[in-house]
């Protein structure tokens, strides 16, 4: 399972072994593993706030490509083509996680928005503790970009139509007890040692089943919700590609980062949500 602390954390089952050096290795991921579940956590000590950036995505090509290597991945059903040399790196490290023949599970102890949010929602299940540190969004249009790696498109799926709109429009924060609510989490814990404990019971559960019949299941479910890919591509490519290239993006992308002193810890990157409209005044 991945778990995450400000900005994040998540990963499932089976093991490691060493690996190829494709991408730098930065050394963000602590990897524990136990009778069949791999526990990953996700520690960004380049980013204050524990940022899903390069480091992390560099980091996470590695474990996730050990577990699509592992024996038993032959689904009984046939998968979608991954491996589109169109897409993006972190569009493509997402897509990948989502076809894993393992089970994921993300443990959110944080914020996570943008791609952050956008990974958690990579993941088969999550689950979050109801306090006020949890925040999830996706709030690229308030910069005046879409979300790039598919993020309104798989909330849809997870909240609904209009609740999506709601949310990514008005780029709103949304707190873990209404995101369980609305099925955007699977369900949010009083304390952090109950959502362990529950998290550690799924994990070890799912891993006594044989191989076959999770990714048999992960595969069909795929199949009918999950955005397609060449509409992930076609997104990320024809509109934020254009829109990033736009001065007035630019411009507040600085503006954010001068407002938030670098991505550090301050009131903005707490509550983006909350005080995103000071931005505009
Ligand atoms: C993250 O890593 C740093 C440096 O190794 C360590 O001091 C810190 O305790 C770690 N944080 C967590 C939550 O594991
Ligand atoms: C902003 O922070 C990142 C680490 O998150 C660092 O790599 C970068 O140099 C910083 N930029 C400035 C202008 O301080
Ligand atoms: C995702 O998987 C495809 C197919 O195995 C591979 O070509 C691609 O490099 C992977 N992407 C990343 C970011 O690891």
């Amino acid at each position: 399972m991945f778990h995450s602390l400000l900005q994040l954390s998540c990963l499932a089952l089976l093991g490691l072994s060493a690996s190829a050096a494709r991408y730098p290795s930065f050394g963000t991921l602590q990897i524990t593993k136990s009778s069949g579940v791999l526990n990953v956590v996700i520690n960004n000590t380049y980013s204050s706030i524990n940022l899903f950036d390069l480091h992390v995505q560099s980091d996470l090509g590695k474990p996730h490509r050990n577990l699509a290597s592992q024996r038993h991945r032959q689904s009984p059903l046939p998968s979608l083509n991954p491996g589109n040399p169109n897409m993006a790196f972190p569009i493509s490290l997402l897509w990948n996680i989502t076809q894993l023949p393992q089970a994921t599970i993300a443990v959110i102890e944080g914020r996570a928005r943008g791609i952050g949010n956008e990974f958690l929602m990579s993941c088969d299940m999550r689950f979050a503790t109801a306090s006020p540190s949890v925040l999830l969004g996706q709030f690229e249009p308030s910069f005046g970009l879409n979300p790039g790696a598919g993020g309104a498109m798989y909330l849809s799926q997870l909240i609904g139509r209009g609740r999506t709109f709601e949310y990514v429009l008005a780029s709103k924060d949304i707190d873990a007890v209404t995101a369980e609510r609305y099925g955007w989490i699977n369900k949010a814990f009083r304390t952090s040692a109950e959502l362990k404990k529950y998290v550690h019971a799924l994990a070890a559960r799912i891993a006594l089943f044989p191989a076959a019949g999770i990714a048999g299941t992960k595969a069909g479910i795929n199949a009918v919700s999950r955005p397609a890919m060449d509409v992930i591509i076609q997104d990320a490519q024809n509109i934020i590609g254009a829109l990033a290239a736009t001065q007035s993006v630019q411009d507040f992308e600085k503006k954010f980062i001068a407002a938030t002193n670098n991505q550090s810890i301050g009131e903005l990157e707490l509550n983006t949500g909350r005080d995103l409209e000071t931005l505009f005044t």
